[in-house]
């Protein structure tokens, strides 16, 4: 399967600090990784627009970290799908932790989100991912399953234009990663749960994603059931998150 590898700036960012960045990615010409890779990334919502179009032509395509459910409406302060794909936008991060977590969103809120975002033409990166306490309470397949069954449940049968990301909680920004054992062994506990409920999701790409790094990329993406990574910290240095496209 070819590899997808996801930048997710997070609420970092200013237009000064996104056009160096942005600069930085096209002289590491990810274009050229686009026989093996896809390559996204998703800056705050303020600068989708900008980072879209002074993205045009180089092969980096662009996401969100977020989706309304709703379409359109009185709903202060939120992002529609739509709105989103008249941007040019193509993947939309639903779940990330940080929204589960801070912002309290449900296993449900979330597959209504992916709904949403397939909705309107958007590809919906679905995060799940166990905390620390959990996967020492040996709950990790548990936690990871009713995450998914949310989302397999809530969009049926029509599974084949989503991305799963695998987050494990305890390894986000903490510079501990899975070991590509740990990981491995969670996606295809994944990949196995997705090809169950459908045939349409046996090629649904799996990331994995915490604290991916230029020296632990390889190993990661050589695992047979991770497809690719969703990157943090390392992709807000345009030289590291190259690298670990390369490396996909
Ligand atoms: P990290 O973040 O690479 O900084 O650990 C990953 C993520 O939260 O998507």
């Amino acid at each position: 399967m070819k590899k997808l590898v996801v930048g997710n700036w997070k609420m970092h960012g200013s237009r000064a600090f996104n056009a160096e960045l942005i600069n930085g990615l096209k002289a590491a010409d990810l274009g050229a990784t686009a026989p093996r890779a896809s390559v996204a990334v998703c800056p705050p919502f303020v600068y989708l627009g900008e980072v879209a179009a002074a993205l045009q032509g180089s092969g980096i395509a662009v996401g969100s970290q977020d989706v309304s459910v709703q379409a359109q409406g009185a709903y202060t302060g939120e992002v529609a799908g739509p709105m989103l794909s008249d941007l040019g936008v193509k993947y939309a991060i639903v779940g990330h932790s940080e929204r589960r977590s801070y912002h309290t969103e449900s296993d449900q809120l979330v597959a209504d989100k992916a709904k949403a975002a397939l909705a309107h033409g958007l590809t919906p990166i679905v995060c799940v991912g166990e905390t620390l306490a959990e996967r020492e309470a040996d709950q990790t397949e548990a936690v990871v399953a009713r995450q998914l069954q949310a989302v397999i449940d809530t969009l049926g049968g029509d599974l084949s234009r989503i991305v799963v990301a695998y987050e494990p909680v305890w390894a986000i920004g903490t510079g501990k990663t899975a070991s590509p054992e740990q990981a491995q062994a969670v996606h295809a506990f994944l990949r196995a749960r997705l090809t169950a409920a459908s045939a349409s999701a046996a090629s649904v790409p799996l990331l994995y994603g915490g604290s991916v790094k230029p020296d632990n990329a390889a190993q990661l993406f050589a695992q047979p059931d991770i497809d690719g990574g969703l990157i943090g910290g390392a992709a807000l240095k345009a030289a590291d998150f190259a690298a670990i496209a390369r490396a996909a």
